[in-house]
């Protein structure tokens, strides 16, 4: 994940990839109050672009839409890894094309990136489970983007089994304009034991991504019922997108943002475009390997 730009290795760019959950599924709730999930993260080709160059100081700037607390993952990967690690410090210059809050992961990637890049412009020479331990200090996410491509997530998501990614789909994407204040606790609050499910529907995409043929009929977002009562506007924004599209769209993480599969580039761009005078921003995005980001 990521490239050098120059040979002697001060500066380094990394990507951090957006993912989708082709399914999550919530199994109960845990004794430190967390639930436990088995889930199916794919990263997607929609990044972020962190570049860090070595310097004396530590500093961070952002373009464009980014909360302070995704600023604040990536001070605190730099700040966790050289707790374990000293080096030098850091000029991180973050580039945000992911939406904010929207579900698609882009603040755990981010800091993700930063472990990364920081291990090698560092040369701190840190493996990848140390990397993960880092990780899951800084959010359940973060693990699954030390990863990369497609991946089966238990525990509260940070306990990683590598899948292949999913071929031949194309995902359109529909993140509303409306922020959805705390809405990882909101949301889980209100989930209701009745919605518990066992897992076999995240097994059964794991085994459609083996097999190499995934549909919409696959995915599933156990958190939609939750977040639907406790977000009205997400109601109405899903019954929109139906509307328009003729088809089915899933929540991704715990939304905003929805998505909705198509088998070509031609089908995805039909898709975009039937719910493009609908408010928010669309993507079109292809899965991306874990090899894709080396
Ligand atoms: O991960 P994050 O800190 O954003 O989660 C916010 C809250 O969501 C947690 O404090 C917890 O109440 C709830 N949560 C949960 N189970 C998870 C993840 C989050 O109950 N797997």
């Amino acid at each position: 994940m990521g490239k050098g730009l120059h040979r002697d290795t001060v500066a380094v760019e990394v990507l951090a990839p957006a993912k989708v959950n082709l399914s999550l599924e919530v199994l109960g709730r845990r004794a430190d109050g967390y639930h436990e999930l088995m889930t199916v993260f794919q990263a997607i080709d929609l990044c972020d672009v962190l570049t860090i160059e070595e310097s004396d100081t530590l500093s961070l700037t952002v373009e464009g839409d980014a909360p302070a607390s995704e600023e604040n993952l990536v001070l605190r990967a730099t700040r966790a890894l050289w707790a374990r690690s000293p080096g030098r410090g850091a000029r991180l210059h973050l580039q945000k094309e992911i939406p904010a809050g929207a579900g698609l992961g882009g603040g755990s990637s981010d800091a993700a990136a930063a472990l990364v890049g920081l291990n090698r412009l560092w040369a701190a020479g840190l493996g990848q489970e140390e990397l993960v331990g880092i990780g899951r200090e800084l959010g359940a996410d973060v693990p699954f983007f030390l990863y990369g491509g497609a991946a089966l997530g238990a525990g509260r998501g940070d306990v990683i089994e590598p899948l292949p990614p999913a071929r031949g789909v194309w995902f359109v994407l529909s993140t509303p304009p409306f922020a959805l204040p705390g809405k990882t606790g909101r949301i889980f609050s209100q989930m209701r034991v009745d919605e518990y499910t066992d897992g076999s529907r995240t097994l059964a995409v794991a085994e459609s991504l083996r097999r190499g043929r995934l549909s919409q009929a696959d995915l599933y977002n156990g958190l939609h019922a939750a977040a639907r009562r406790e977000f009205v506007d997400l109601l109405g924004y899903v019954a929109g997108l139906r509307r328009a599209s003729h088809r089915d769209w899933t929540l991704s993480g715990a939304g905003p943002t929805f998505y909705s599969i198509a088998t070509s580039s031609s089908e995805a761009d039909h898709v975009a475009a039937s719910v493009a005078s609908l408010p928010g921003r669309r993507f079109v995005a292809l899965p991306v390997t874990a090899a894709d980001q080396l």
